[in-house]
């Protein structure tokens, strides 16, 4: 895609042409979805509506902030609370592809159930490239199963549409700069949300932790890079191990948990490298992270991997 403007035009003769009733668009708040969500309302004007779902696998703030980019951006949404659901099906799962296709599912259910609400048969997805490539099928080895692809289930009576599947995310930020959606360059955050940051058994008590640590990883990068300490990476979060590890507060033993701290640059997420942040940034954020959650973490590590042969998320 050379032309984002070309692009934007024939994306939406392209949902006029496919979509003769109503859709629904799948919305997370980050770039890829809300660039399909604007795309589809300029295509069908009142007979599309953005759903956006509160897994309870956000990050720190995540409603609040997705709802004023929503309407920073003018898309027009309806926001579900479903914390309890998402995590009463993932309660005690440790398989990263197991996750997917749970949280697959229930996305579908209750889009299933939303559609219905609004008439719709159609359900519009922000769906990219590289999601769909890595996830396989036919000839390709599945490297992780995008919750948004292999994690649809197969028999939903919705008929699935997406705009922007061939592109990659460097594109998708010129599209949506040309959308003038707000920070285009913002990291993304994965659909399945902390689900995939929480290594091993999900408990509503782990995402806590998950959810601690990576608005600490994210405070301290950016407040770096607003510092000019270190140029803004692409990709910036912690992760929940899945050890139990000894730590010592006082005179006392404890047995904790560990975080690994990850921080990325790549320009289109197929590959990325390992950054190398002052030492001092990742001091304050273990600093932080083992006093937030005294007691419940004692050890931070810092992931030296790049992609490949690692992925960018650990799960
Ligand atoms: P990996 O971990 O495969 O990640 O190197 C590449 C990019 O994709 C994001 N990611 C996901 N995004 N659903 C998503 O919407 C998923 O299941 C998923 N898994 C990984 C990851 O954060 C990175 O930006």
């Amino acid at each position: 895609m050379n032309d984002p403007a070309a692009f934007a035009g024939k994306a939406v003769e392209r949902l006029r042409a496919e979509i003769p009733g109503r859709a629904i668009v799948a919305a997370s708040g980050g770039i890829d979805s809300t660039a399909a969500a604007l795309l589809t309302e300029r295509a069908l004007g009142g007979r599309a509506r953005a759903v956006f779902v509160d897994t309870g696998l956000l990050r720190e703030g995540e409603v609040d902030r997705v709802g004023a980019l929503f309407r920073a951006s003018g898309v027009v949404y309806d926001v579900v609370r479903a914390a309890d659901r998402f995590l009463g099906a993932l309660s005690g799962v440790s398989d990263p592809e197991e996750k997917r296709r749970r949280i697959g599912e229930q996305f579908i259910r209750l889009f299933e159930e939303e559609a219905d609400r609004f008439g719709a048969d159609r359900l519009v997805q922000g769906t990219i490239a590289p999601d769909w490539i890595e996830s396989g099928g036919e000839l390709r080895s599945t490297i992780k199963t995008h919750h948004n692809v292999g994690g649809v289930p197969k028999e939903t009576r919705l008929t699935l549409v997406e705009p922007l599947r061939d592109l990659y995310k460097d594109e998708v930020r010129a599209l949506a700069r040309h959308l003038g959606i707000p920070e285009p360059d913002r990291q993304p955050f994965p659909g399945p949300g902390l689900a995939v940051r929480v290594d091993g058994p999900i408990s509503a008590e782990r995402v806590r932790r998950a959810r601690v640590a990576n608005a600490i990883v994210e405070e301290e990068v950016e407040r770096a890079v607003a510092a000019n300490e270190m140029p803004r990476p692409w990709q910036y979060f912690a992760v929940l191990l899945g050890t139990r590890t000894v730590g010592v507060t006082g005179d006392n033993r404890v047995l904790g948990e560990a975080v690994s701290v990850r921080i990325v640059d790549s320009v289109d997420a197929m590959t990325a490298t390992a950054a190398s942040p002052p030492r001092a940034v990742l001091g304050r954020i273990a600093e932080r992270i083992t006093r937030d959650l005294a007691g419940e973490v004692v050890r931070v590590l810092y992931d030296i991997t790049d992609k490949p042969p690692a992925t960018i998320e650990w799960e």
